[in-house]
């Protein structure tokens, strides 16, 4: 079992076990499963496979890249990007039950030859320097307080003139979120700064801004629809993979957005330097 509180927060026990049950319960093909089937069980973020669509566009991958993903958890964003674009992805995750689940899912959907998947931490990434043309992350960095270090070691990672997509979760003005979270039961693993603030850590760290996009009020109807299904949860969705506790952090995801607790973005930066 592990010591570290983010760590512990993310585990489920037999997370693999209760995937692969939850596809077969609802009658899909586990030895043809598609990227499809799985995108409502491998994409743990605000928005899902559309925001995962939506962030690729913006990078405007030509399929030549190698990627990193940051935070990968069960790899449902690395699938598809190797999948869509025929990039190879690297994915690293704190959480040791996500890296064997999301080797597992790769193996099902026949992408190991182009995606693979290492336990890490994001403050000191277990890759050679200049590795990776995109350095991606969606919604993990609200679990790191040093933000100076994490982005120091996205750099690091990145070849010059390298890319960093980011969706991220931001503070607001409206107050601390409400508790519990998707990534946090309790703030002591929540470090959430303000968009301003990210981007003048980020400038300094040594990157560029290419694009900015406050993603806050399109992604409200995504909370809703989440919060929605979590009361009544289909064969197959986040509610799968999370406690007992997932629809009071659904509900809270959206409450937060709501009273302007918390504010979403997406980013593409350019490493200069
Ligand atoms: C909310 S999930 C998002 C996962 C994934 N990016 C997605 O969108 O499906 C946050 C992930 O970040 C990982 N994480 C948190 N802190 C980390 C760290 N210091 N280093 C690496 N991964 C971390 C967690 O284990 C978890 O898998």
């Amino acid at each position: 079992m592990t010591e570290n509180p983010v760590e512990t927060h993310y585990t489920t026990q037999d997370l693999g076990q209760t995937i692969y049950a939850a596809l077969k319960a609802a009658g899909k093909d586990i030895d043809r499963l598609s990227l499809d089937d799985l995108a409502p069980v491998d994409e743990f973020h605000g928005g899902q496979r559309p925001a995962t669509v939506r962030l690729a566009e913006l990078v405007g991958f030509t399929g030549t890249e190698r990627v990193l993903d940051v935070g990968s958890r069960v790899g449902g964003p690395s699938r598809y990007l190797a999948w869509r674009y025929g990039c190879p992805v690297s994915g690293v995750d704190l959480t040791a039950e996500f890296v064997r689940v999301a080797e597992m899912l790769t193996r099902l959907t026949g992408l190991v030859d182009k995606v693979d998947y290492r336990q890490g931490d994001a403050l000191d990434l277990p890759f050679e320097e200049q590795s990776f043309d995109v350095v991606w992350s969606q919604n993990a960095a609200m679990n790191i307080a040093d933000r100076e270090r994490l982005y120091r070691e996205m750099r690091r990672v990145l070849k010059l003139g390298g890319r960093l997509a980011l969706q991220e979760v931001a503070a607001a003005p409206g107050g601390p979120p409400h508790y519990p979270v998707p990534w946090a039961r309790e703030p002591r693993i929540s470090f959430l700064f303000t968009p301003q603030a990210t981007r003048e850590r980020l400038e300094q760290t040594g990157f560029r801004v290419l694009l900015w996009q406050d993603t806050s009020e399109p992604s409200l109807e995504a909370a809703r629809r989440r919060a929605q299904a979590a009361e009544m949860p289909a064969a197959l969705g986040q509610h799968v993979a999370h406690g007992a506790d997932w629809p009071m952090m659904a509900r809270n995801s959206l409450r937060n957005l709501e009273e302007r607790r918390t504010e979403l973005f997406n980013a593409v930066l350019q490493r200069v330097g």
